[in-house]
């Protein structure tokens, strides 16, 4: 229990992490395969109604991040009203995949029946995926969740290869910040406006 880090160390962890886009990445350097599964594990020790632990990653790597590429292109051109229809969208799906080593497709996997309700397993992958950016961050790496509405098409779906009550929550990107990198900033609003007491 000793290496358990203390409430400041976690406190700064949390507000350090940031979503760094993967032109900010270096797209050259590898994430061991060892780290990975380290950061994977850390996911899945969210909290989950019914220890139903309803997540699978699907790691694109080399030339796997290509082939997403080339989907991602293939689904937006295909799904995308004309009137939608937007070509650095395209572009920026194209280039995205490759800019960055390592991306998560991160899938709900339905497991919770009549029992547990969608949306909890979908929150508990959403913990996980809070717990896999704040270890990703805690190992100096840069994530960024991103959630093009083609993620939730059937086309992309059936690559995949998930089920019909599954869903693709989000495509987390990793890599190490590039060299020379401004961390980012960002802001939040004062908890006081969002915080309700209620002492009496
Ligand atoms: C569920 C979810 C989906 C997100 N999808 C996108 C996205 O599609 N594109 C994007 O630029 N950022 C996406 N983000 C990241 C947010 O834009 C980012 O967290 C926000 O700007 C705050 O910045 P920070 O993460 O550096 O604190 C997503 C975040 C969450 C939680």
């Amino acid at each position: 229990m000793q290496d358990i880090a203390t409430h400041t160390q976690l406190s700064a962890l949390i507000r350090h992490r940031r979503s760094i886009k993967p032109v900010d990445m270096d797209g050259m350097r590898l994430v061991g395969r060892e780290l990975l599964t380290q950061i994977l594990e850390d996911a899945t020790w969210a909290p989950t109604h019914g220890l139903t632990e309803p997540w699978k990653f699907i790691v694109h790597q080399g030339a796997a991040r290509r082939r997403l590429a080339e989907t991602m292109q293939q689904v937006y051109r295909e799904t995308t009203p004309a009137n939608e229809f937007r070509e650095d969208k395209m572009k920026k799906m194209g280039e995205n995949p490759l800019l960055s080593p390592v991306v998560i497709a991160c899938v709900m996997e339905r497991r919770g029946g009549a029992k547990i309700p969608e949306v909890e397993e979908i929150e508990a992958v959403a913990c996980a995926l809070q717990n896999l950016q704040l270890s990703a961050t805690a190992a100096g790496l840069g994530c960024y969740w991103s959630s093009p509405p083609l993620l939730g098409t059937r086309e992309f779906a059936e690559w995949l290869q998930i089920g019909a009550e599954d869903r693709c929550v989000g495509l987390i990107y990793l890599g190490w910040p590039r060299v020379g990198l401004n961390w980012p900033r960002s802001v939040r609003q004062p908890v006081e406006t969002k915080t309700q007491w209620r002492d009496d």
